[in-house]
Order: C-alpha cells, then sequence, then structure tokens
C-alpha cells in the first residue's frame, strides 16, 4: 500500500511539474501541440472524461448548421460534431498542421466513420475559411 502511495505521490509531482514547465515555457514561446500527441489527444482515456457529443450539444452545434472547428488536431471532437450537423448540414476543419490532418484523414478511412459524408477538410489559409457563421469553436491556438 505504502508503495502504490509512494508511487502516486511521484506522479502526481511530476505531471505538477511537467504542466507548470510546459505552460511557463509555452507564454515565453508559443507553439502548437506537435502532432506526434495527436494520437493521444484521440484517446479513450481522454474521451472518457471530455465527452465530444456533449462538448458539441454544449457548444450549440445542431443539424443543418454550417460549423468550423479551428484546431481540429486529430478529430477528437470532429467526427461527433461531424455527426451534430448531420447530412444536412456541414463541418469545415482547419488547422495549421498538416501532421494532424493526416492522422485525421487516416481516422475518417475507417469504417466506424463510414457515415461522415458531410465533411469539409480546409488546410490553414485564411482566405479559404467559410465566411458564414461560425457556430463553434474548441482548441487553443497558436500564436
Ligand atoms: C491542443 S490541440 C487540440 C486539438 C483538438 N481541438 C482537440 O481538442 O483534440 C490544438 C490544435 O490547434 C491547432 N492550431 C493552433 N493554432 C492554430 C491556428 N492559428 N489555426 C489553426 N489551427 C491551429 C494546432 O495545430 C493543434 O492541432
Amino acid at each position: 500500500m505504502t508503495e502504490i502511495l509512494n508511487v502516486l505521490f511521484w506522479v502526481v509531482i511530476w505531471f505538477t511539474v511537467f504542466q507548470i514547465v510546459t505552460r511557463i515555457y509555452w507564454r515565453i514561446h508559443r507553439f502548437p501541440l506537435p502532432p506526434i500527441l495527436g494520437y493521444m489527444l484521440d484517446g479513450a482515456f481522454r474521451k472518457s472524461l471530455q465527452w465530444p457529443k456533449t462538448v458539441g450539444k454544449r457548444c450549440g452545434i445542431k443539424a443543418g448548421m454550417k460549423v468550423l472547428e479551428v484546431g481540429c488536431g486529430s478529430g477528437a471532437f470532429t467526427t461527433e460534431f461531424a455527426r451534430l450537423t448531420g447530412p444536412e448540414g456541414v463541418l469545415f476543419v482547419v488547422d495549421i498542421q498538416e501532421g494532424m490532418l493526416i492522422q485525421l484523414r487516416k481516422k475518417l478511412k475507417k469504417s466506424e466513420y463510414s457515415d461522415i459524408s458531410n465533411m469539409g477538410i480546409i488546410a490553414y489559409s485564411p482566405e479559404n475559411w467559410p465566411t458564414s457563421s461560425v457556430a463553434a469553436f474548441w482548441g487553443r491556438l497558436y500564436p
């Protein structure tokens, strides 16, 4: 028991130190989350804490809307957002890192997402952004 508590103690300490150091560093040198961590973002553990469908609903996404998700990353929320917009709506996603969009495209090829046909994926370029109303916003942006 003491062993477990000891391990837990150090995990918490290292996690806290990591969070503090990276946040201070991020304030000085802003950088987007590297694509290598995209797989972690889209993991089951995170989704058990942050429910994509609920987040989408709380953002106000409804069937038929045109939605722009800025900073979609590897698509942890994207597929549920797309489902909420439904076949009448459209979800545009944008990310400055091609590495993240590659992971998202790979994810969308899986059979469990074959129902998502209404999705437009646009690479970052301000002039390409849809000008119609933006209904949802999710992400931490660089710079
Ligand atoms: C912390 S990740 C979160 C990804 C996703 N929204 C999620 O919750 O899993 C932030 C993402 O926003 C992207 N990003 C940062 N600044 C951006 C910008 N100015 N325009 C578009 N995407 C941006 C990064 O490349 C990164 O993939």
